[in-house]
């Protein structure tokens, strides 16, 4: 596996691929890899000649006070992990080489943005969708991998890439769980048993949410209450919020008479985790 520094060096590579004729897929990462990231990783495999991973924690998403600095970091680990899936290249640029000195320009995308993460982490997809973008033009993928556990970030990916032409198709990979039924995420390492134990209630409040639409339940008001009621009686999980939105817009929707997805965040100790699940769409 090639690993690349600088983003140059990355658009150079890229364009000699391209001349090659080579497809090109990409997975942007924040490392610390799970088998959630590796199934991305074997989805752009599938549908690409070459695949590129980033590895970047990107300062301009998080805020003031939340886990930049203490955010999971593996890069031994994770280089092993993208070598044994057989991936070409791994980016890894440094924070001074994405944000040099005099960097100025942002990318918002304002409604999608909106509600659910947005309300918890003003500048959050501010930040996802710059770094996106940067990552876009280094990388220049013919098609790029995001995980519907960001379900949000991924709505807002499309957004940005339909309002400002980028010519990469955006696949959605899918949200993968633990046995236990927890939604993979770096995130899990901060939890100790005991708020693990206790963070399984957003698995099992969604999945009693999906029982209820499929059961027949068709309003949305009454999927929600019943997914916070079961969340907000678990001691220890603080919910920020508890939502079923229309699937492909996130508007707040009244009936589900199209596909929709409740979506969940909450913090359970010192770690803020999100999860949800999409109901009335033909493959799940
Ligand atoms: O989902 C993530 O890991 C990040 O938000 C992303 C898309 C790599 C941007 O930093």
């Amino acid at each position: 596996m090639e690993v690349i520094r600088s983003p140059r060096q990355m658009q150079e590579r890229a364009e000699a691929l391209r001349m090659e004729g080579k497809r090109i897929g990409f997975v942007p990462t924040m490392g610390y890899l799970h088998e959630a990231h590796l199934s991305l990783v074997r989805k752009a495999k599938r549908l690409s000649d070459v695949v590129v991973v980033s590895i970047f924690v990107n300062p301009t998403q998080f805020g003031p006070g939340e886990d930049f600095e203490r955010y999971p970091r593996d890069e031994e680990g994770d280089r092993a992990k993208l070598e044994a899936e057989g991936v070409d290249i791994l980016f890894s640029p440094s924070p001074e080489d994405m944000y040099p000195a005099g960097y100025q320009t942002f990318v918002e995308v304002t409604e999608v943005s909106k509600g659910l993460c947005g309300d918890f982490r003003p500048g959050h997809f501010r930040g996802v969708a710059t770094v996106v973008a940067k990552l876009f033009n280094i990388v220049r993928p013919h098609l790029a991998v995001f995980g519907e556990k960001d379900y949000q970030q991924l709505l807002v990916i499309k957004r940005m890439v339909e309002d400002l032409n980028f010519p990469v198709e955006i696949v959605p990979g899918e949200l993968v769980r633990e046995e236990d039924g927890i939604a993979m995420s770096s995130r899990n390492v901060y939890l100790s048993p005991e708020e693990r134990e206790k963070a399984l209630v957003l698995s099992r409040a969604l999945f009693r949410g999906r029982e209820l639409y499929e059961k027949g339940e068709k309003d949305a008001r009454v999927i929600r209450d019943a997914v916070r009621e079961m969340i907000e009686a678990e001691e220890g999980v603080a919910l920020q919020y508890a939502e079923v939105r229309d699937a492909e817009t996130l508007e707040v929707i009244e009936r589900i008479d199209r596909p929709a997805v409740i979506a969940v965040a909450a913090v359970v100790g010192p770690a803020r985790l999100i999860d949800n699940v999409v109901i009335g769409r033909e493959d799940k």
